[in-house]
């Protein structure tokens, strides 16, 4: 029976798409079985209107606590039975009662090759540093910022006549392939944690592919 993925997006759901979309092949090992986001005007919410999924709306009000708003994102997630979740341009921080609901099975992508140019504007803080390459990364989740074990990396490199977007949309085009990549890889390929590396099968990032684009 194939895993019950949620997607938590805050923007435009490209890389959520990527993940329809590759959950719409016949082998795949998941599907997305809800998607939610924290803000009513998001794009990736019309995404999976059209892709027939559920969507939900889910707001943090002001005076809620971080902890208190997991709680009821946690009660969403399980109301849907969900197995994985997949954060794709979620703006928030998840805390560890999201954490303890899903332990080892969140996953998040991120527009740089980490542990650099983690937090906010991934693009922009490559270019700030006059970095030559850069790329993304899926990780699993922890409590820090984009510090969790690393699944999966691609690699572009800085043209010297990149702007933001242009810089942003190259690494856009190896998020979408390196996302659907990397779920697959976790429900296939028996992920193990060891400090901070992951093994797949017993090898350490065997299947982990590595792109460079121009
Ligand atoms: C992606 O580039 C993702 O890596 C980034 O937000 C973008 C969302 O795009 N996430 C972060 O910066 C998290 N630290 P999308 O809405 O088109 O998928």
């Amino acid at each position: 029976m194939s895993a019950r993925v949620a997607v938590l997006a805050s923007g435009s759901g490209s890389n959520l798409q990527a993940l329809i979309d590759d959950c719409a092949q016949p082998d795949a090992p998941a599907r997305i079985a809800l998607v939610i986001s924290n803000r009513r005007e998001a794009f990736a919410l019309e995404r999976a209107r059209l892709a027939a999924i559920p969507a939900q709306h889910l707001p943090r009000s002001r005076q809620e606590s971080r902890q208190d708003y997991d709680a009821r994102l946690v009660e969403a997630l399980q109301a849907q039975q969900i197995d994985w979740v997949c954060l794709a341009g979620w703006m928030l921080l998840v805390t560890p009662v999201f954490l303890r609901a899903f332990p080892s099975r969140v996953l998040n992508v991120h527009p740089a090759l980490l542990p650099s140019f983690p937090g906010l504007d991934g693009a922009a803080q490559a270019l700030a540093h006059g970095a030559r390459v850069t790329g993304a990364t899926v990780h699993l989740v922890d409590e820090g910022c984009d510090t969790g074990p690393i699944l999966c990396q691609g690699a572009v490199p800085v043209l010297p006549d990149d702007d933001l977007a242009r810089l942003q949309a190259r690494i856009h085009r190896v998020e979408h392939r390196l996302y659907p990549r990397a779920l697959r890889l976790v429900l296939q390929g028996q992920p193990r944690v060891q400090g901070r590396v992951v093994y797949f099968d017993g090898q350490p990032q065997a299947r982990t592919y590595e792109w460079f684009e121009g």
